[in-house]
């Protein structure tokens, strides 16, 4: 099977990417990312120096002219879609972006795939797109769409497309909602790896109002393997909800991410809260389980301290994905087809 992965330089993708050309030895991948600055071509640069099966091209899902060509030039079987504004504050800053990438890109491909008979289209969606939970229960798939962020409104935007498609074209559609993901190559803004320098630092790690929001934890190769499972086995119009059954406040994740890398809880700051803040996730996905076989395996404390441990031995990295320098060296390395 030929798959376009697009966002594959970013967090999840990389390890997508990784993953499957690892599981399925007759796959290949053509990888389409714009490499904004949560996408880092570096991650990949193995593969794409010793792995015949692994094409990158540097390119907007917007852009009609590219995605035509690609899906129509490169005899591509199916698409996953990870490529995203992924970071709900930058959302709150500005929502333009989001809308952009993740409302009009995801139309854009989902036409162009249409147009040119491709097969399967994952579009990789969110548990965020439902809202917010009180202190029980947990979201399902039934449950009604009610996103407070502007990204999480744009992930909807996308769902709501990708379920019209469907109704309308039979466009072969499926989408996964996920929780919380954690794990090697994660942009220095998202909790953990941001509280990780921080406290590597000695500097102040900032917990938004009063810490007690919760998150529902997935180590990334476990969501990985439920996008894996929804192309291959699911229902074509179906929406599947993926969880790590790691309910965590913020408050603790923190806590026991200082006890790992030995730094005194004095280094935690309350600050004002995110605006909109969603206070619980919770994900029900017996769905998923019963329909795809997927289960998560890797108990947080367990996939904690191994990203940890990623971080602790790929400060390169970190670094790296933080300098100006960095920026500059990937837009000038190859130019973008957008
Ligand atoms: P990320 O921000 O780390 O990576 C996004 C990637 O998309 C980057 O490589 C970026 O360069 C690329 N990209 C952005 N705009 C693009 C465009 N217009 N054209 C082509 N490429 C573009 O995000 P992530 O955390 O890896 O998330 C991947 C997907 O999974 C997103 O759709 C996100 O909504 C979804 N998701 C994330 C999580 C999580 O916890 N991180 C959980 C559930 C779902
Ligand atoms: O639930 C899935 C979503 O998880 C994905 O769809 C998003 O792409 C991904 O970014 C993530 O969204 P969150 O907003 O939950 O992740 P973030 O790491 O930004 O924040 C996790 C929690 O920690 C949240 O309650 C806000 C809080 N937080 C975050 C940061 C960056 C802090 O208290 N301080 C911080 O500095």
């Amino acid at each position: 099977m030929k798959l376009l992965v697009t966002g594959g330089c970013g967090f999840i993708g990389t390890n997508f990417i990784r993953l499957m050309l690892a599981s399925h030895p007759d796959w290949s991948i053509l990888n389409l990312d714009k490499l904004t600055y949560a996408g880092n071509r570096l991650n990949l640069l193995d593969l794409e120096e010793n792995e015949p099966r692994y094409e990158f091209v540097r390119g907007d899902i917007c852009n009609r002219e590219l995605v035509m060509d690609l899906l129509g030039g490169k005899r591509i079987d199916a698409v996953v879609n990870f490529a995203a504004e992924s970071h709900v504050d930058r959302s709150i800053n500005d929502p333009s972006p989001f809308v952009a990438t993740n409302v009009a890109g995801a139309q854009n491909l989902m036409e162009c795939a249409r147009q040119c008979g491709t097969g399967r289209f994952v579009h990789v969606s969110t548990d965020e797109v439902y809202g917010t939970l009180g202190p029980s229960g947990k979201f399902t798939e039934t449950t009604p769409l009610a996103p407070n962020s502007p990204y999480s409104a744009s992930k909807a935007g996308a769902d709501l497309m990708a379920r019209a498609y469907f109704e309308t074209y039979r466009f072969p559609v499926l989408i996964t909602r996920c929780s919380n993901n954690y794990g090697p190559y994660q942009f220095p803004e998202k909790l953990i790896p941001l509280m990780y320098l921080n406290a590597k630092a000695d500097k102040g790690l900032p917990v938004y109002g009063d810490g007690l929001n919760v998150r529902d934890w997935i180590y990334v190769d476990d969501h990985c393997r439920g996008v894996e499972l929804t192309l291959t086995k699911g229902r074509e119009g179906q929406a599947y909800n993926f969880g790590g059954n790691a309910e965590e406040t913020n408050i603790s994740v923190v806590r026991t991410l200082l006890s790992i890398v030995g730094k005194p809880e004095s280094l935690i700051t309350h600050v004002t809260d995110r605006p909109g803040h969603d206070k619980r996730y919770a994900m029900d996905f017996s769905l998923a389980a019963e329909e795809l076989g997927f289960a998560p395996t890797l108990p947080f404390d367990q996939g904690l301290a191994q990203t940890i441990a990623w971080y602790e031995a790929n400060t390169t990295w970190l670094e790296q994905v933080q300098s100006g320098e960095y920026r500059t060296f990937m837009d000038s390395w190859y130019g973008e087809r957008a």
